[in-house]
This record gives structure tokens, C-alpha cells and sequence, in this order.
């Protein structure tokens, strides 16, 4: 397969990047797509001030145990005041405190049982939010900055959709457009494949290196983006359908 590179030159290539488990439903993603917004919104409901991110996963991973969740594909990713402008990849602050008026966002990867056909499924979003309410000089910026990344994942999901494009030309489109906002793109936050779980057995390309037009239900579309100036960051991101 080598002389194939780089990927998207084949239909063949293109379906081992798409290949999902012969008794794949989509309903199985969709359920745990819907379970986790879910849970999403628990956690975000259950946040105490004064927490800090490495406490804030583990209430994460108590609530989705308490909801049946025995594993996540990634673990949670909750990041606090200037934790938003580092990445998943990046360690948990242990010395960031929540206090109201600050950015948060949320990554959420946990595995599912989907009970119809008994298999597994990944479900991943993240949302981004200002938390309490607070008469802080960033609290505007942090709202702002939440709101804006929402909006490019709207701006680029409309485009995939409607033009049919790649996912190396929708990152291209979103980083000119995180621009256009005044924004950064972080670049190393791309999006992936999602599957039944480990979606890993079947591919780890990152979307913004796909050359074809990326298949509904297949795919996460996931960004994140940094304040020019201010320690602010926000996250967003969800299954493309
Ligand atoms: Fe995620």
C-alpha cells in the first residue's frame, strides 16, 4: 500500500480510513453521541468553585460510572482559566482553581454499550462555556471566545455538507476563518475517525490530512482555538452528520 501515499489517491485507501466492524450501525454512534451530551451537561451542572482540572476529570469519570460507563477511548478532558489554551495533550493543571468568570471547556470520550446490538461505540464531544456569572475584565472575552468556536464549527460543518469538500480543504477554510475572527487555530487539535470502539484498529489519520470527502457519521469534527493575547482558549467539537 505504500505506493499509494499520500492518502485519498485510491477509493481502496479511502475505505480502510473509513472501515468500521461488518455489524456497524450508525444508530451505535448515535446513541453514544446522545448519551454523552448528556452527561455533558451533568457534569457541567455538578463543577464547584475552587475545583481544579485533575479533580474535575475524576468527578467526570465518577458521574459516567455512576451512568454504566465502564472505559473511555480518551479519558475526560475538563480545562480551567488559562488550562484552555493548552491541549489534550498537554498534563492537567493541578495549581489552576475554578473561580466564577472563568473559560472552561469540556472533552468527553467515553465508550458506550449500545444495548440494541450489544457492541461498543465511542462517543466524543466538547463543548466550551464561561463559568457562574462574575464581573471579571476577561469574562466578556471568555464568552466570546466560547461562543466563536462554536460558530466555526457551524461555519465548517455547513461547508462540508454543502460543497462536499475534504477534510484537508474544511481545515484549510477553518483556519482562514479563525483568522478572519481573530482567533488561532491550535493546530496539533485536529479532528478523527469514530467507530465502534477502538476506532484506532482501524485508522489514527488525522482529518485535516484527508483527501477525500469525509463520509457522514464516520468522523469527528473537533477544534480548538486561542485568544490572541489573553490566556483564553475554547473547544468545540462533535460527530459530522
Ligand atoms: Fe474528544
Amino acid at each position: 500500500m505504500s505506493e499509494l501515499h499520500p492518502i485519498g489517491l485510491t477509493e481502496e485507501f479511502r475505505s480502510k480510513l473509513e472501515a468500521v466492524d461488518s455489524r456497524f450501525v450508525k444508530e451505535g454512534l448515535l446513541f453514544a453521541r446522545e448519551r454523552t451530551w448528556q452527561v455533558y451537561d451533568q457534569i457541567c451542572g455538578s463543577l464547584c468553585e475552587g475545583m481544579n482540572e485533575v479533580e474535575a476529570r475524576e468527578l467526570a469519570k465518577k458521574i459516567f460510572a455512576e451512568h454504566g460507563v465502564k472505559k473511555h477511548w480518551h479519558q475526560p478532558v475538563i480545562r480551567f482559566a488559562r488550562g484552555t489554551t493548552l491541549t489534550f495533550h498537554q498534563a492537567l493543571c493541578g495549581d489552576v482553581f475554578l473561580k466564577k468568570g472563568d473559560p472552561v471547556f469540556m472533552d468527553l470520550g467515553p465508550v458506550w454499550l449500545h444495548p440494541v446490538t450489544d457492541m461498543e461505540y465511542e462517543g466524543d464531544v466538547g463543548d466550551s462555556f464561561v463559568f457562574g456569572r462574575a464581573v471579571s475584565a476577561t469574562e466578556d472575552e471568555a464568552k466570546r471566545c466560547a461562543e466563536t468556536v462554536k460558530i466555526l464549527f457551524l461555519e465548517g460543518k455547513a461547508k462540508w455538507l454543502k460543497e462536499q469538500c475534504s477534510g484537508k480543504v474544511l481545515y484549510e477554510f477553518l483556519e482562514k476563518r479563525t483568522n478572519d475572527l481573530g482567533y488561532r487555530l491550535v493546530k496539533d487539535v485536529d479532528g478523527h475517525r469514530v467507530s465502534e470502539f477502538p476506532h484506532q484498529k482501524h485508522t489514527k489519520v488525522a482529518l485535516p490530512t484527508v483527501e477525500f470527502y469525509p463520509t457522514a457519521y464516520l468522523w469527528i469534527l473537533e477544534l480548538q482555538i486561542v485568544h490572541p493575547t489573553l490566556p483564553i482558549g475554547a473547544f468545540y467539537e462533535d460527530l459530522m452528520f
